[in-house]
């Protein structure tokens, strides 16, 4: 009988990278830390009364085995909605339904990736993409943003300092609309303009557009993928974001050529039906509805953050002021460092994302992200004056 415990670490294969350690269990009184959407105006009794009416329906369905590419119907919808809301057309064939759009965004990176190339992001991007990125092995160069996003000038820089080192970028990814970390929220004619230059220097483009539906100002812009008649766009998006990332529904776009890879790699993995049905039989009726409600919540929070930001740390933080998404970029002075007080402001029960967490290169520790999303405008007014007072007595604040 063995007794000692077994050691699995000679069996491990040397493609599964080593890992980040388990999360502390628990959030924080003030969470502002992952972006996470507003429970109140979750809608569970819709939800409820429209997966009743699914199970009526299709429950007898629920004992196959689904479709491996996801639901047929989901996936129409999901097609109807990229043409009615972002511009242009994909056939349902080419799209899968995924658990949350994580595993479009690790589908994606595998599907380009081998160990040590290199990819392009914006210079400050989602925290998430990043691990995949890394778990990869892959080399990843931040590009130069400004208001709009990730500037074309700058990608095509980094696009050419690369080729005289005989390196030619795999994918550009990017988010143009209400990015994360930054908010930054792409024009038409930027959008258009970073295409181009894909388009030049023949690399594809994976537009992340998690963020399009919350909108709260301004008209939409189409998706970077309307205007591409080469077929190199990839494309993911989510319900994570105007449901709750509790769904697990999300969806990637691809030329119809890559979906039987991409279903390979995806296979085993399908997403429940149970969550399937819900959100279509619910966003079937109430999808704009719903997202002009939540919309209308997030803008209002977003002032209320700005505002208590305003009134308890002044001119020492330089707040974004996004038209949409769930995230505030704050800038404190050159040599703050914000990351390093984050276990002070979690012991306050202030949780934050600072601003290395989204760095390809771990710059930014003057910078943090704030989700305005989670917590109701008095949790946003008290969580910030206690995080105030943390950077207050660490030094951050003021000359
Ligand atoms: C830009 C971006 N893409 C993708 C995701 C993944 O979200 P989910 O897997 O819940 O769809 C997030 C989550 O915050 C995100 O910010």
């Amino acid at each position: 009988m063995a007794t000692q415990k077994f050691d699995f670490s000679k069996f491990i294969a040397s493609h599964v990278p080593p890992g980040t350690p388990q999360r502390p269990a628990g959030r924080a009184k003030y969470d502002f830390g992952t972006g996470f959407p507003d429970p109140d105006s979750f809608p569970w009794e819709g939800l409820h009364e429209a997966l009743g009416r699914a199970l009526k329906d299709k429950g007898r369905d629920l004992v196959l085995y689904p479709d491996p590419q996801g639901h047929p119907e989901l996936r129409q919808f999901v097609a109807d909605k990229l043409r009615r809301e972002r511009g242009f057309a994909v056939s349902p064939d080419q799209v899968l339904i995924t658990g949350g759009s994580g595993p479009a965004i690790a589908l994606f990176v595998q599907l380009l990736t081998n160990p040590g190339d290199v990819l392009l992001t914006e210079d400050f991007t989602y925290v998430g993409t990043l691990g995949i990125m890394r778990n990869l092995r892959a080399r990843i160069v931040g590009v130069t943003t400004d208001a709009e996003g990730m500037r074309p000038d700058a990608l095509e820089q980094a696009i050419k300092d690369l080729a005289r080192l005989d390196i030619k970028p795999r994918m550009v990814y990017t988010i143009p609309s209400f990015q994360n970390p930054l908010g930054t929220d792409m024009g038409i004619a930027r959008r258009k303009a970073i295409l181009a230059v894909a388009q030049r220097y023949g690399i594809p483009i994976y537009e992340d557009d998690a963020y399009e539906d919350l909108r709260f100002q301004g008209d939409r812009s189409p998706a970077i993928h309307s205007y591409d008649d080469s077929q190199m766009m990839l494309y993911s998006g989510t319900f994570s974001k105007i449901l709750g990332p509790g769904m697990r529904l999300g969806f990637l776009t691809a030329p119809l050529d890559l979906l039987p890879r991409i279903n390979t790699m995806y296979w085993g993995r399908p997403t429940s039906e149970f969550a399937v049905l819900a959100a279509l039989y619910y966003l079937r009726e109430h999808l704009d509805d719903h997202v002009s409600e939540i919309s209308g919540i997030l803008q209002g929070r977003k002032d209320t953050m700005r505002a208590a930001i305003g009134e308890s740390m002044g001119a020492s933080a330089v707040t974004s002021d996004p038209d949409g998404g769930l995230y505030l970029w704050v800038k404190f002075r050159e040599g703050a460092n914000v990351a390093a007080l984050m276990e002070k402001a979690r012991a306050k029960g202030v949780a934050y994302l600072p601003g290395p967490s989204f760095s390809p290169n771990g710059g930014g520790a003057n910078c943090l992200r704030l989700c305005f999303g989670y917590e109701n405008h008095q949790g946003i007014r008290d969580g910030i004056a206690a995080l105030a007072e943390v950077f207050a007595q660490n030094g951050v604040l003021g000359k």
